[in-house]
């Protein structure tokens, strides 16, 4: 089977379910709970004793799963704390044979998933592993190490623990377990691979090819990009700022929490927060993979239950905009929303609704454009070449009415696949924007590995040689008041400040310290610097240097530049 023909289903799904479901869900402290309270694995043993999920109703949740809008439901088959949620020989440890509830949840799962037509995938945890003995390996980091977040508090030889006995007497034969006992399963989703050789992963994915050909694997089955995974698993919650350049996903969670949570402190995202999380993945073609903890008793929480009706109520309208669509063809995210495509249709996701919107550098001829929700609405646009600075412009009179609180899409049918120029232009309210996506790197220094980071800011800029430029078309004279963005913390590191920079624009030098300015703590934060101020006496081809007199490379993450904005000043 070739992996094009077998990630095809995935390609058009987009949206699926994530479900962390497991012995920890009745305590209702994470599923990290085991390790968190180093509770020791005969203590922990016991609470099998009452996990009885009286409340489970697999085609409930399959129902809700599918009228949220999703195709495939990702479940915890096996988490760090060891114990199985379905039926195995290979442990006692499971839900079949130590516990009262006595039943194989996922036989009723696949069933379900067959009859309402969404695949059934199973999250496995691999390496991380609280219950086994030898589910950490002293192959990698030496007799004396214990970390990796393994059980160290009943397991304290680490160097009695080999990760080959564990894949051969557990892992191997649960995954046949799992491949053979309940029809054809969609995906294997590892989950912490830190410490697996490539060679031990690359056996996992052959021995689960044998079984099932079609069966996909996520990269989480090593952290060694050599292995032949089908796509990549993003951070937890990681929202990219460009396209990942590889088939992906971002495994999101509705609230705080992964596995069920009732202690205070567990926020859940709104309806809009996760409507604009979908969108905002798809138009970056990627899958959103969307977790519930369901509690002990086999429950849905209702705030996520709310939740999912209504980001399936706009999926029932707007669906034709998500599934089997590509991203974005702009690299330019438009101010009003976001840009999925299929063949010859446009999807304009309206965030902001406003009388008109427009978008640049679109060469295609616009055969139409009608609201998504309503075919009938036809929509009035102009298309038209700014001949003497060679852009094109499409402007779009939206129409008057109430537009979806969260998103209303728009289709907008043109004569062939898109074809854009990414030149950038003056946004309508002024504004220039020069993205770090949108920036010629200048890779001067020998060594350098300046690029572009995933969230869309430059990594590495470690070397005063490197620079960045921006060619754009400005529309409108004036003075702009010009400031200088930054992703402070990217990759949850510490993040380095103390650089100093120098921007020059149309001749017009201006200079800054990039200091830190942040209170908050959290990782990527935004951090805007002003810088100056400068004027533009013409409507013409212009020209944006950014360089570095001065760079801080202390902890690793450079000068992480997002944009520079100029903005008209008051
Ligand atoms: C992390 C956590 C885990 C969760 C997973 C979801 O790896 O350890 O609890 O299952 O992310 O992607």
């Amino acid at each position: 089977m070739k992996a094009e023909e077998r990630k095809k289903w995935w390609r058009e799904s987009r949206f699926g379910m994530f479900i962390h479901w497991g012995l920890y869900s009745q305590l209702g402290r994470g599923e990290w709970v085991q390790y968190n309270e180093r509770i020791p694995v005969r203590e922990y043993e016991k609470f099998a004793n009452e996990f009885n999920p009286t409340r489970f109703d697999a085609e409930e949740w399959v129902r809700l799963a599918k009228n949220a809008g999703m195709k495939y439901i990702v479940i915890t088959a096996k988490h760090h704390d060891g114990f199985s949620m379905f039926n195995t020989q290979v442990s006692p440890f499971n839900i079949v044979d130590s516990t009262p509830y006595g039943r194989d949840v996922m036989t009723e799962l696949a069933l379900a998933c067959e009859r309402e037509g969404l695949k059934l995938c199973f999250y496995y945890s691999h390496v991380r592993e609280w219950h086994h003995p030898h589910a950490q390996s002293l192959e990698v980091n030496g007799p004396n190490w214990c970390g990796n977040y393994g059980n160290f508090w009943d397991y304290r030889e680490e160097w009695r623990k080999n990760l080959q006995t564990y894949i051969d007497e557990f892992d191997k034969p649960q995954l046949k377990e799992l491949l053979t006992q309940y029809g054809p399963i969609g995906i294997i989703w590892f989950d912490t691979p830190s410490m697996i050789r490539p060679d031990q992963a690359q056996e996992l994915v052959d021995w689960i090819r044998e079984i099932q050909p079609n069966c996909l694997v996520n990269s989480r089955v090593s952290d060694d990009e050599q292995v032949d995974y089908d796509y990549m698993s993003l951070g937890d919650c990681e929202i990219p700022g460009i396209p990942a350049g590889v088939d992906w996903e971002t495994p999101m969670t509705i609230c705080t929490w992964w596995g069920y949570y009732s202690q205070p402190g567990n926020e859940y995202r709104s309806p809009e927060e996760l409507i604009h999380q979908l969108v905002d993945i798809v138009s970056l073609g990627g899958n959103y993979l969307l977790n519930v903890g369901p509690t002990g008793e086999g429950v849905i929480p209702e705030e996520a239950q709310e939740r999912l009706r209504i980001v399936g109520k706009w999926m029932s309208v707007n669906g034709e905009a998500i599934y089997g669509t590509q991203g974005s063809p702009f690299v330019k995210r438009p101010q009003w929303g976001r840009v999925t495509y299929k063949e010859d249709q446009l999807y304009f996701h309206v965030y902001d609704w406003q009388e008109v919107i427009s978008l640049v550098g679109l060469r295609n001829q616009v055969k139409g454009c009608y609201l998504l929700s309503d075919r009938n609405c036809q929509i009035t646009y102009k298309q038209y070449k700014d001949h003497a600075l060679g852009y094109d412009r499409m402007e779009i009179e939206l129409p008057q009415i109430t537009p979806d609180p969260y998103c209303t899409v728009l289709v907008v049918e043109i004569d062939g696949e898109p074809s854009v120029d990414q030149t950038i232009i003056q946004d309508d309210s002024g504004v220039i924007q020069l993205s770090a996506t949108q920036a010629s790197i200048h890779k001067n220094a020998g060594n350098s590995t300046i690029g572009l980071a995933r969230s869309g800011a430059i990594k590495d800029w470690f070397y005063s040689d490197d620079w960045l430029s921006w060619d754009y078309i400005a529309t409108r004279t004036g003075e702009y008041d010009v400031e200088l963005t930054v992703l402070s913390g990217p990759n949850n590191q510490k993040w380095d400040y103390g650089h100093e920079v120098q921007i020059v624009i149309n001749g017009q030098t201006l200079e800054c310290q990039v200091e830190n300015h942040t209170t908050g703590s959290s990782p990527n934060e935004r951090l805007s610097i002003s810088v100056g101020r400068v004027r533009i006496d013409k409507a013409e081809h212009c020209k944006t240097e950014l360089k570095a007199i001065k760079i801080n490379g202390r902890n690793l993450s450079g000068l992480p530049l997002l944009s520079i904005q100029l903005v008209p000043s008051k």
